[in-house]
């Protein structure tokens, strides 16, 4: 968990209540958190999802690893620590990104159940809908996609500390969606993503 570092800081609060925010966009925000293997399909299904979502009006959002790494957190890399401060900002961008009211989309393989946890517990202290959605898809397939070649990469040794490979993943125990992309269709899985978000009334005012 990061320090407070500075000191002599104020919370200041805004004139406006989050149900205000949120009724100009017609819907709550949220943070749908996708964890899984590399190459299990999180980018996919939330690059679908997104899509749908605009199409039907909604405001949506989505946060990839890979293109998150390219940017705010360009300087961290794989090792334990820096995984964990990569979740940690990501935990805080995307709270911030569901407070204003969107349907935000998380795909990071966030390989550590405590930094999930943690990512769940500040959406939790501030009262906004945290999802977590399990990409699920065996090692075994997901090494036969490998669509960047960093499979064949690591079980070469070219690569250190890849997860699952040399170097673990958590799989969550309590997510609130499981989505086994070796056996559903893209579709499938967005409009199983779409149902329970439906259900949760999320994509609808307050
Ligand atoms: S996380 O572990 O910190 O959550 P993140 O989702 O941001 O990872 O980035 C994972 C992506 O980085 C993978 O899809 C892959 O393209 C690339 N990558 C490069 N090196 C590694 C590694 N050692 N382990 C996992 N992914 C890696």
């Amino acid at each position: 968990m990061a320090e407070q570092v500075a000191t002599n800081i104020t919370w200041h609060d805004g004139n406006v209540t989050r149900e205000e925010r949120h009724g100009n966009l017609k819907q709550k925000g949220c943070t749908l958190w996708m964890t899984g293997l590399s190459a299990s399909g999180k980018s996919t299904v939330a690059v679908a999802l997104e899509q749908v979502l605009i199409q039907r009006g909604h405001c949506a959002y989505r946060l990839d690893g890979d293109n998150v790494r390219m940017g705010l957190n360009k300087n961290l890399g794989f090792s334990a620590e820096d995984r964990a401060e990569n979740i940690r900002r990501i935990g805080e961008v995307a709270k911030l990104f569901a407070d204003a009211g969107v349907v935000t989309l998380t795909s990071f393989i966030s390989p550590y159940a405590a930094d999930r946890d943690a990512a769940r517990a500040l959406h939790d202290e501030a009262g906004i809908p945290f999802i977590e959605v399990y990409v699920e898809c065996p090692l075994e397939e997901a090494e036969n996609r490998d669509p960047k070649g960093l499979y064949k990469k690591a079980r070469a040794g070219e690569i250190k500390g890849f997860t699952g490979i040399d170097d673990p993943y958590e799989a969550p125990e309590n997510a609130e969606l499981v989505l086994n992309t070796a056996q559903l269709s893209v579709a499938e899985s967005v409009q199983k993503t779409l149902d329970l978000l439906e259900e949760r009334g999320l994509l609808s005012p307050e």
